[in-house]
């Protein structure tokens, strides 16, 4: 019998050493030292033995069992160890490796200029406002002194949506000087930035969507002299102390006497030539017509209930994609709406 241990005990301690699973460790468990192990099976027949014998084998069997028992624990710390290491190997996070970039957007060019400009006519005084595109033909032409029949009403240049062409997709912000103009009381300093629709094909300077930025400063004394500085003076402030600029007279049905302002264009610096060819960006002008301008005329003032006699104004509408191809070098008008971020990225 005492033999019989020794053998349960090498080759259990060989059998442990061997097992590489919490699962083979177990089932060696139970087959060891299990009630229908093979050192139980041997300690049942302990009754056979002679009263002599029986506690030295007792004694035997119980250190082959503490054997067994010690080198399971130390099995089952060891193989418990690997597999911890096995595991964090596998489930590893590197948390050095760069995270992927969030590419931010930002402020479109256009957007840009049109916040610049807003901040200098506050800080001159003015008063932003806004207003509707769906506009009627009214405050788009009639109360601007644009009688029927006038050809900028024309079907071939505005998008009416009624067969009696009394709304319309405004053709100009000037709109809102008459909506403004009917609902207050000079002196009125108002600065009308918006979109404005017309029937015309896109090419390096149109876009049949476009915007404006409408101004207009009525009150006792306005003369043509606040019209000039207060633009000169945002001119300057947007292209430089140095830019070119130039005003012509001009005609609108709304001001008298009314002016065109123009900027010296940046690409062929007024030679209306690049490389021998015509320039693309004025179309050989030499000049970048920026706005209209004006002293508001009479009828219109009188037209929205202000004494023309005691008041008087000036209005300007300038066009705020030329100002941003202007100011940021952009020669095609196309890519300000194209929304290529290879370009927009550039600003
Ligand atoms: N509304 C005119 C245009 O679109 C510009 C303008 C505005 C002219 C205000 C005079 C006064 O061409």
């Amino acid at each position: 019998m005492k033999q019989q241990l020794e053998n349960i005990r090498v080759q259990a301690l060989a059998a442990l050493d061997a097992a590489e699973t919490p699962a083979a460790l177990e089932e060696l468990r139970v087959s060891l030292l299990g009630k229908k192990g093979e050192l139980t099976a041997v300690l049942k027949q302990m009754g056979k033995l002679s009263p002599e014998e029986r506690p030295i084998m007792g004694q035997v069997a119980n250190a082959v069992r503490a054997d067994i028992e010690a080198k399971l624990e130390e099995r089952k710390a060891i193989i418990n160890a690997a597999v911890l290491e096995q595991k964090l190997a596998a489930e590893a996070i590197d948390v050095t490796i760069p995270g992927d970039e969030v590419t931010m957007g930002h402020e479109h060019p256009m957007n840009q200029v049109l916040q610049t400009i807003k901040d200098l006519f506050v800080g001159m005084g003015y008063t932003i406002v806004d207003g509707p595109e769906v506009e009627l033909s009214d405050y788009n032409f009639t109360k601007l002194n644009t009688e029927e029949g006038h050809p900028a009403r024309d079907r071939s240049d505005t998008f009416y949506f009624t067969d009696d062409d009394s709304v319309l997709l405004r053709t100009q912000t000037s709109s809102m000087q008459i909506r403004v103009m009917e609902n207050a009381k000079p002196p009125i300093c108002i600065l009308a930035p918006g979109r404005v629709y017309r029937k015309d094909e896109a090419d390096a300077t149109h876009s049949p969507m476009f915007h404006q930025i409408e101004g207009l400063v009525v009150a006792e004394n306005i003369t043509m002299g606040n019209l000039k500085s207060a633009l000169v003076t945002v001119m300057k402030q947007i292209y430089g102390q140095d830019a070119v600029m130039r005003f012509r007279p001009h005609h609108f049905p709304f001001t008298e006497p009314s002016c065109e302002m123009d900027m010296q264009c940046h690409k062929c610096h007024g030679t209306g030539e690049v490389d021998g060819q015509v320039c693309s960006t004025c179309h050989g002008e030499g000049w970048i017509e920026l706005l209209g301008a004006g002293m508001v005329h009479p009828k219109v003032l009188s037209g929205c209930g202000i004494d023309p006699e005691k008041y008087s104004g000036f209005a300007f509408g300038m066009g705020l994609e030329r100002m941003a191809m202007g100011r940021l070098k952009i020669t095609d008008l196309r890519l300000i709406f194209d929304n290529d971020v290879r370009f927009l990225n550039q600003f």
